[in-house]
């Protein structure tokens, strides 16, 4: 099939690339010439393992091809997907629609045929019928169908999580197109996903609580890690031990520093302006925003005790400062609250992260960038396990450091304490 990605983004880029390896003809737009140009080079916009490779072999065999020309790349699609960004308006919690809309407009100028034009973006329900009477001021309503099709693509994991979903959510008020989106999906749901079609609103919602649950499950077994430090119990006992009843399940469940990246803080906050819209009240989540956004100031307090208040002078190493393992995305990462206070409590930090410097720590007194896992710790008194990377997972602490009183605070419960212990070194984790 002859598909359009608008917005080169995190969504479009990966999705179109993935579609294109599945044997359609994809091309990738975005209004940014230079990203365009660049990846017509085969230099990737941003850090996804696997994605590169996928991009210079499907664009060698000319099944994937990148433009700046909305419109002559629309004339030529049959279906296009609609993935510019959705951020969270200014002075507002809802999300910010106007590139949705105004690549909307654009599109409905392009239409000669019959094309279905999709929202992969997390939009709020009813964006679709407000895109539908967009698109309608131009083009006969026999020419178009507007579906949503929402991704659940992570970061890191993007690649994968496209070729093998647990699902694929298409919703569409119309025959035709749910017939020919079964259609384009029909090589993953021979792989095993489930194929779930529903009305255009259901997709849309399905989307929000999707992550708005996630980001609940989190916070749940971060409150729980709470109660465990208080308790002596190791809260991973606590994960295995309900996450093996399979009306639970295991994953999402690994108690950490307040949850971050581009999604769940926003989206959590879309869904209760756009619940608030509908007069609903959806105190739930509510509550999980207000407890996730609590949660540094609660880590800190922790740090404080675990450092007996003396934080000033202290030289602190940070392993891994995105908000997640295997992205350099920054986005509404935990390091951003907890590093600037260090520094203004006079704490020397040195951060080491797999994907290099961060910007965001350029002008923050006393924080450097090491350019190793060795020379953040070295001369350390206190080290800092903010991200999961496997790279952090197997470091000889003792070879490394000379500090035989290094105190270790494993954020993401990556160590076995016991085995730190052992080394004589003070282990500090979540909910243990
Ligand atoms: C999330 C969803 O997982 C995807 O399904 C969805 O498509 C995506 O948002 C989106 O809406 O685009 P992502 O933001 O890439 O994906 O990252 P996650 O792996 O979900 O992690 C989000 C945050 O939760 C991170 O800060 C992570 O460290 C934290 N987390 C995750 C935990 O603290 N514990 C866990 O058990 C899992």
């Amino acid at each position: 099939m002859k598909l359009c990605m608008i917005g080169t983004g995190y969504v479009g880029l990966v999705s179109g690339v993935c579609f294109s390896d599945l044997g359609n003809d994809v091309i990738c737009v975005d209004k940014d010439i230079n990203k365009i140009n660049n990846l017509k080079k085969g230099i990737i916009p941003i850090y996804e393992p696997g994605l590169e490779e996928l991009v210079l072999k499907n664009y060698k065999n000319k099944r994937l091809n990148f433009s700046t020309n909305l419109k002559e790349s629309v004339l030529k699609s049959d279906i296009i997907f609609i993935c510019v960004g959705t951020p969270t308006k200014k002075n507002s919690n809802s999300a910010d629609l106007t590139q949705v809309f105004s690549a909307g407009k654009e599109i409905s100028k392009s239409i000669n045929k019959y094309k279905i034009i999709i929202t992969k973006s997390t939009v709020p329900l009813t964006t679709g019928d407000e895109l539908e009477k967009i698109i309608a001021k131009k083009v006969k309503k026999k020419n178009f169908s507007v579906v949503s099709n929402p991704e659940f693509l992570r970061e890191g994991e993007a690649i994968r999580d496209f070729i093998y979903p647990d699902r694929v959510v298409v919703g569409s008020n119309d025959v035709k197109s749910r017939r020919i989106l079964k259609n384009l999906y029909s090589p993953l749901v021979s792989k095993g996903a489930k194929y779930l079609s529903t009305n255009r609103r259901a997709a849309e919602l399905i989307k929000y609580a999707a992550n708005a649950f996630l980001a609940t499950k989190i916070t749940f077994i971060n409150e729980i890690a709470n109660l465990c430090e208080k308790t002596e119990i190791d809260v991973e006992d606590i994960s295995i031990g309900i996450g093996l009843d399979k009306r639970i399940g295991s994953r999402f469940l690994r108690a950490g520093p307040a949850y971050g990246g581009s999604c769940f803080p926003k989206d959590t906050k879309a869904i209760v302006s756009t619940a608030e819209k509908f007069k609903t009240n959806l105190s739930i989540i509510k509550n999980v925003i207000k407890s996730n956004n609590n949660r540094s100031d609660l880590l800190l307090k922790r740090l404080a005790y675990i450092m007996r208040n003396k934080v000033k002078n202290k030289n602190i190493s940070f392993l891994g400062v995105t908000f997640k393992a295997n992205t350099d995305d920054m986005r509404d990462s935990s390091s951003l609250k907890l590093i600037p206070y260090l520094s203004r409590k006079g704490a020397k930090i040195k951060y080491y992260d797999p994907t290099g410097f961060k910007k965001e720590f350029k002008n923050v007194k006393n924080v450097k960038f090491s350019n190793s896992i060795q020379e953040s710790i070295k001369g350390s008194d206190l080290i800092i396990i903010h991200t999961e990377w496997n790279d952090f997972k197997s470091i000889n602490f003792k070879k490394f450091s000379k500090n035989k009183k290094l105190i270790i605070y494993d954020m993401r419960n990556i160590f076995s304490p016991s085995k730190i212990k052992k080394l004589g070194l003070k282990y500090f984790g979540i909910g243990r």
